[in-house]
């Protein structure tokens, strides 16, 4: 047990979660619980970076709990918690923070997007986010980090945080690595396949909710934006088609080779229906899941309260080395 190397990852409960989230993200974490110590965290900290209504917040950071069990990760091999239950994360990145120079951070491409959006009144929380995500996974000393393409220069800065620290001390902390799924790694928006698929996109057909019913999949996938070259095939110049065959590939395995050469000579409506067929089957037993947890709040708070604990243990042994290092007195 000990040895085995570790995982860290999370998403943010602002708003649902789409199947960008879980073909980057959660199917990979569930097929990687076996083989690593692994932590998910339900990252509620990053959410508030912008404003949330609170009882949203409350009701999202439990459906993510439960979206990630109804998914298969399975709490007895894995350790699944709520970042604000565990005070190590903000005290780690206070101390980080110490660290961060403000260069790196106004050259995030995520702060310099959602700044644009934010105007005048851009929250500090949104500037200094990627030094809470270093937090999350320094704490754990995590070896892998699964992530999108997305947050891969989130993933160097917290490298980069992480040799700084153990230059200017001692080593203390692993170097994590980021692992990125092949065909999942970047989901893409159904109306305008060069952009990432976004719960945050205001045309509602551009993406797909883990929680959509059946009927909304359906209707979204058939919408999906394509192109008048009419063949099937896997290239930069076809990227709607490209995204369509990808979610094929992430939900079957099968290599987008295999998909392209299954659909010679058909046209694009058979390929749509088909992967809305794929992705129906693949979210319907989730949803189910995710009602039954939602029905009956017990479960779920009996997950994250037993989350919570393993992950306060491991995360304060780190914490408390950070402060030794640096100066602090032990209590
Ligand atoms: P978040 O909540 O935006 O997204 C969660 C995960 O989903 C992936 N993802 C996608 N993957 C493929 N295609 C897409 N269209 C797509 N959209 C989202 C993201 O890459 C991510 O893996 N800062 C992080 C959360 C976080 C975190 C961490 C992650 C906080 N602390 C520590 C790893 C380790 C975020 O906002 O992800």
């Amino acid at each position: 047990m000990e040895d085995r190397k570790v995982i860290f990852s999370g998403i943010q409960p602002s708003g649902g979660l789409t199947l960008g989230n879980y073909l980057g993200a959660i199917k990979n974490w569930v097929k990687l619980q076996d083989e690593y110590d692994s932590y998910f965290c339900v990252v509620d900290l990053h959410a508030i970076t912008v404003r949330q209504e609170p009882k949203n917040l409350r009701e999202k950071t439990l459906e993510v709990l439960a979206i990630y069990m109804a998914s298969g990760l399975d709490p007895d091999k894995t350790t699944l918690f709520i970042q604000s239950h565990v005070p190590a994360h903000s005290e780690a990145q206070w101390l980080l923070n110490c660290y961060t120079y403000m260069g790196e951070l106004s050259r995030m491409t995520q702060f310099k997007d959602k700044s644009q959006k934010a105007g005048e009144s851009i929250p500090v929380g949104l500037f200094t986010y990627p030094v809470l995500m270093a937090a999350d996974i320094l704490l754990y000393n995590a070896d892998l980090v699964p992530v999108g393409k997305d947050q891969m220069q989130h993933l160097e800065f917290s490298r980069d945080l992480a040799e700084r620290f153990n230059n200017s001390y001692s080593p203390t902390f692993k170097i994590p690595e980021g692992y990125i799924p092949k065909e999942g790694a970047k989901i893409m928006s159904l109306q305008e396949p060069l952009k990432k698929m976004s719960k945050s996109d205001e045309n509602k057909n551009s993406f797909i909710m883990i929680l959509d019913t059946p009927d909304d999949i359906r209707k979204k996938i058939s919408r999906a934006v394509t192109d008048t070259v009419g063949v099937i095939a896997y290239n930069d110049e076809q990227p709607g088609i490209k995204n369509l065959i990808n979610i094929a590939s992430a939900i079957s395995g099968d290599s987008p080779e295999t998909i392209v050469a299954r659909y010679s000579g058909c046209g694009y409506a058979q390929l749509k229906s088909d992967v809305a067929e794929l992705v129906v089957a693949e979210l319907a037993p989730i949803q189910e899941k995710v009602r039954q947890l939602l029905s009956d709040k017990s479960e779920l708070e009996r997950i994250y309260k037993l989350g919570a604990e393993k992950a306060n243990y491991t995360a304060s042994k780190m914490l408390r080395k950070m402060q030794k290092k640096i100066g602090l007195i032990p209590r």
